[in-house]
């Protein structure tokens, strides 16, 4: 069957609502994220000093708008030509973003800020039982996709130090979903990034 196409609209009410450790979304759904927040936050240099490693990685739900901002971080559009927060060579943007939440595997999709739902149950036991996983994938034979991923993990990381969210990336489990998730031929995971709760 085709992927279902059924769109959540980016209401005020979905902005709040928290992923639960339930099938809601079926497999297929598409779900609008409200806008990400791209603006203010803790200043850059305090956010460089306090970029750490942090293992207290179990947690709650994580909400729609944090999720957005989160994955905006990582993989999203910041110019209106379409480039992106982190640099690839020649601009290829050879680079896929997941999520494992409580109730599944979500793909970024960066032109429309929305995720699909590609994978079913929580499957954050198959790494490290964090709050959230990122799953940070890429062509193998492209000879930067190291440092491609490496950019993405470091804005992860510099936005975690900006909200406090306690984080690792993790080289541990990182590809134990690779035959699952809907990755382009000669593409895999290369690193995954563990975070925990967001401060109450
Ligand atoms: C590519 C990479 C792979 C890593 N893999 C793991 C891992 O599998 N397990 C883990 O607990 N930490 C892992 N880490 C976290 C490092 O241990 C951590 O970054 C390092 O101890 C330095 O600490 P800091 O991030 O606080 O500077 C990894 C970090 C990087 C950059």
């Amino acid at each position: 069957m085709d992927r279902r196409t059924f769109i959540v609209a980016a209401t005020a009410t979905l902005a709040s609502t928290f992923f639960h450790g339930s099938q809601a979304f079926a497999k297929g759904q598409i779900v609008q994220l409200p806008d990400p927040v791209t603006t203010g936050g803790k200043p850059l240099m305090d956010c460089l000093a306090k970029r750490h490693t942090d293992r207290s990685l179990k947690g709650g739900a994580i909400t729609m708008g944090h999720l957005s901002t989160l994955l905006w971080s990582a993989w999203g559009i910041n110019r209106s030509d379409g480039r992106h927060v982190v640099p690839t060579a020649h601009n290829k943007q050879q680079l896929q973003l997941y999520a494992v939440l409580g109730d599944g595997v979500w793909l970024y999709e960066p032109k429309t800020n929305s995720i699909v739902k590609v994978l079913d149950d929580d499957q954050r036991s198959r790494f490290d039982g964090a709050s959230v996983i990122l799953l940070y994938a890429a062509p193998i034979d492209d000879m930067f996709a190291g440092m491609h991923v490496g950019s993405m993990y470091q804005n992860v990381g510099l936005y975690c130090a900006a909200n406090g969210v306690p984080n690792c990336v993790k080289h541990t489990n990182h590809g134990v979903l690779d035959t699952s998730l809907p990755l382009p031929k000669g593409w895999r995971v290369y690193i995954s990034h563990s975070l925990g709760e967001y401060p109450h």
